[in-house]
């Protein structure tokens, strides 16, 4: 008899599902039954819009700097990441003693959540924040509270600091928040801040925040409380999803205590290069953003036009609605555009599109103007 590999792991293995992430486009291709030479031959007619990622590709400044670094990959990286956090102690007009770099942020998220609760202790986020909240909590033992937002987007401070008893370890916020697109305001936060106890971590996630640079403050300097934890990441804005670089920004005592979970290699040394050199193609990375967020507008008013628009959104994505949305999404993924569905965030009816190019973009309204009644 074979063994029950699930009854043999920790028992919080019970309640885990793997993360559902934005189908790639070649398992996309599988699934419609495509033989592997037709798969060669539609990869470049399929457009991915699922997982926010940037879509101009990556920066000329990282692109030579990942030639460069991979001739040096017979040599393990530099595990504290030295110049790179040189760079963003620069950026962020802080001490690198207060950075943690993690292979994207989702290991920052991950690292912090397995460092402050285990068993008996409880994580508050929001019903509809993002998933890897809820994934890590569980992974560690710990208790999740998914606190409903006001209106079904937007987070719900005052529910959010109801749920906070003696217990509570860790809150997690996305800001803005994927999946809604919705944005808290700083002077909410710092209330929300100011009314916690100072031994709660609260972890502002802002992996959208460049998209909305000039309209909240930064939060580096703006926000104030002792746990509080600036994770920020170098997937969406810096176009480096494929190589994994993310980073907090903390109170170097509390970092020091998640640097012992930290894995010495965490971060491989094209990634630490490409980061790098990100960094200093700003004026790429800016103006890519600007980009996006003129189509954001652009989608939003012909989703608006189709009436299906679900809610504005401050990030590199756009909501849309439909009573049939799985089969909208096979339709679509019929006529080489990929979406994502929003149904594991509780949303049956709400699909996620991330904002493309211009080409991508209009590829996909005219797909969508076929597929809904
Ligand atoms: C809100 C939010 N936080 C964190 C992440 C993780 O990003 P990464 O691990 O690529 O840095 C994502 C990815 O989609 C996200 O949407």
């Amino acid at each position: 008899m074979s063994t029950d590999w699930l009854a043999q792991a920790v028992s919080q293995s019970k309640s885990l599902h793997p993360y559902i992430p934005g189908k790639p486009i070649t398992q996309m291709l599988r699934e419609l039954g495509l033989s592997d030479t037709e798969i060669a031959a539609q990869v470049s007619n399929t457009i991915k819009l699922a997982s926010n990622e940037n879509p101009y590709g990556v920066s000329p400044k990282s692109l030579k700097a990942i030639g460069q670094a991979a001739t040096e990959a017979h040599r393990y990286p530099d595990g504290d990441c030295f110049e790179l956090k040189q760079r963003l102690a620069k950026k962020h007009g802080i001490r690198a003693e207060q950075l943690l770099i993690g292979n994207g942020s989702n290991e920052v998220l991950e690292l912090i959540i397995r460092t402050f609760a285990g068993a008996g202790d409880e994580v508050v986020y929001s019903r509809r924040g993002f998933i890897v909240y809820a994934l890590a909590t569980t992974a560690a033992g710990a208790m999740g509270v998914a606190v409903p937002e006001s209106d079904g987007y937007m987070h719900d401070l005052n529910a959010m600091l109801g749920a906070v008893n003696k217990n509570t370890k860790v809150v997690c916020i996305a800001n803005p928040n994927n999946p809604t697109g919705a944005l808290l305001q700083t002077s909410a936060l710092q209330d929300f801040l100011d009314k916690l106890p100072s031994h709660i971590v609260v972890i502002i996630d802002e992996a959208y925040v460049e998209y909305v640079k000039n309209e909240i403050a930064d939060s580096v300097h703006a926000l104030k409380h002792d746990g509080l934890i600036i994770s920020r990441t170098f997937s969406k804005a810096f176009a480096l999803a494929g190589l994994r670089v993310g980073y907090a920004v903390a109170n170097p005592i509390l970092l020091a205590v998640v640097n012992r979970f930290r894995e010495p290699f965490n971060v491989n040394m094209i990634a630490q290069a490409a980061a790098l050199a990100a960094l200093n193609d700003e004026d790429w990375v800016m103006d890519k953003v600007a980009k996006c967020k003129a189509e954001r507008v652009r989608l939003e008013a012909a989703l608006a036009g189709m009436n299906c628009l679900a809610a504005p959104s401050f990030a590199n994505f756009v909501l849309f609605q439909h009573k049939k949305s799985a089969e909208v999404v096979k339709k679509l993924e019929q006529k080489g555009v990929i979406v994502r569905p929003l149904a594991p965030y509780g949303m049956p009816d709400v699909l996620r599109v991330s904002v493309g190019t211009p080409t991508e973009n209009d590829a996909f309204l005219a797909a969508l103007s076929k597929v809904l009644p």
